[in-house]
């Protein structure tokens, strides 16, 4: 079984993409897993770090992206949902990244996340609108060693589809007031669905993400976040730092995971991220 992980935050722009993408390469290239990457956020950016924009535009001009999904929930006589063509495999401009997989998200689905909101949520009905991803990549789940899905900045019915098979969730965030604030409320959300859902989903941790040395606020949330027992912290701290920043731009080719987000302790900080999420999930197999 594949082990799924969840990227949420409800602020954006702390790196929650960067993190996942980086993740999913550094976990296929450096540890040869297969992996499988789910874009659920509606901005579709880790769909273009993976695949670029005009191969992107070309996607959901076909209906091939996670939108199309969210659509055909809403009309079950009209599902027309087609996994095959959506799934996107063999992703991503690092050529060592070689078992990465993705299946697109679509600026549409913003739209159709205020629809989806709508419906009518529970367990007596037979369409719940938190289980529709769930049974869609059914067929493939066991294709994988590792699933990352990319949330969108809400605790909405998408982000509940990606916590909805997930066993595990990080939360990154840069260690500054704005960015941190909220995250006892995500956990409580989630402990919440897990209970509602009867499966456990749990909470990996906080990834520190774009940290300034120099800057006293990040030092001293960073020194607050390692007291607090709402979460642990996840190994490896991202440095605030251009070549990360970097990495967002498809049209450049990498040999290298290292090539693509540099040799500034980058590596080391994927790497141990990765390692960490490794030996947590693979610890009693054999
Ligand atoms: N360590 C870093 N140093 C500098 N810039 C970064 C770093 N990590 C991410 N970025 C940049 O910060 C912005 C927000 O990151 P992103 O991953 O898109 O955040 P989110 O998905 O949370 O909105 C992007 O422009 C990204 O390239
Ligand atoms: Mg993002």
């Amino acid at each position: 079984m594949a082990t799924v992980i969840a990227t949420i935050n409800l602020k954006g722009g702390v790196a929650k993409t960067t993190t996942s993408v980086g993740l999913a390469e550094i976990l296929s290239s450096e540890f040869k897993k297969k992996v499988l990457f789910i874009d659920l956020d509606p901005q579709t950016n880790g769909t273009t770090m993976l695949i670029g924009e005009h191969a992107w535009k070309e996607l959901n001009d076909q209906g091939y992206t996670l939108a199309r999904l969210f659509e055909s929930a809403l009309k079950p006589n009209e599902y027309n949902f087609d996994l095959e063509n959506t799934l996107q495999r063999n992703v991503s401009n690092i050529l060592s990244v070689m078992s990465l997989d993705l299946i697109p998200s679509s600026l549409d689905l913003i739209k159709v996340q205020d629809e989806l909101a709508k419906v009518p949520m529970g367990p007596l009905y037979a369409n719940n609108p938190t289980d529709i991803l769930r049974k869609a990549i059914q067929p493939i789940l066991n294709n994988y060693d590792y699933i990352l899905i990319d949330c969108p900045p809400n605790l909405g019915i998408i982000t509940l589809n990606g916590l909805r098979i997930a066993d595990g969730y990080m939360i990154p965030t840069i260690p500054d007031v704005l960015s941190t604030y909220g995250i006892p409320q995500i956990i409580n959300r989630v402990n919440d669905f897990a209970w509602e859902i009867g499966y456990p989903i749990e909470t990996l941790g906080i990834v520190i993400t774009k940290y300034k040395e120099n800057s006293n606020i990040h030092k001293t949330t960073l020194r607050k976040l390692k007291r607090e027992i709402d979460a642990p912290l996840l190994s490896g701290i991202f440095k605030e730092n251009n070549q990360m920043a970097s990495a967002a731009d498809f049209t450049m080719t990498y040999a290298t995971f290292r090539q693509k987000w540099g040799y500034g302790g980058q590596f080391d900080a994927f790497y141990s991220l990765a390692n960490e999420i490794v030996e947590r999930y693979e610890r009693n197999e054999h």
